[in-house]
């Protein structure tokens, strides 16, 4: 018996693109750079919230073992999405993007 039995249209989430409500009142239209690649993004969300939305996963490399980091917690204890703000390490989650920030993939551990 699968988790969906109950529901034979279950139907695989949508992209990430799709997951904007486009009825809700959001700032303004932003670009920022994530690794030299160009961003769009709305003033006031949170940068890993902009990533997550333009299909990016990966945030850092874990130092040990070089496996895939990315947002889990969303609330600023994990830190497992630490990323680079114009040179500053901060947690993705709680960042909120602006036009024209240089953000890099993470390096290293957290911000503490
Ligand atoms: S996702 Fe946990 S600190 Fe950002």
């Amino acid at each position: 018996m699968s988790i969906n039995s109950h529901n034979d249209s279950f139907q695989p989430p949508a992209p990430a693109r799709d997951l904007r409500i486009d009825s809700c009142a959001r700032g303004a239209a932003v670009e920022f750079l994530y690794d030299g690649r160009a961003v769009r993004a709305h003033a006031g969300e949170s940068i890993a919230c902009a990533l997550f939305a333009a299909e990016v996963r990966t945030l850092r490399r874990s130092p040990r073992t070089d496996s895939a980091r990315g947002m889990f917690c969303l609330m600023g204890s994990c830190q497992e999405c630490v990323v680079e703000v114009d040179g500053r390490r901060v947690a993705a989650c709680q960042e909120q993007v602006r036009a024209g920030l240089n953000v890099r993939s993470g390096t290293g551990g957290g911000t503490r």
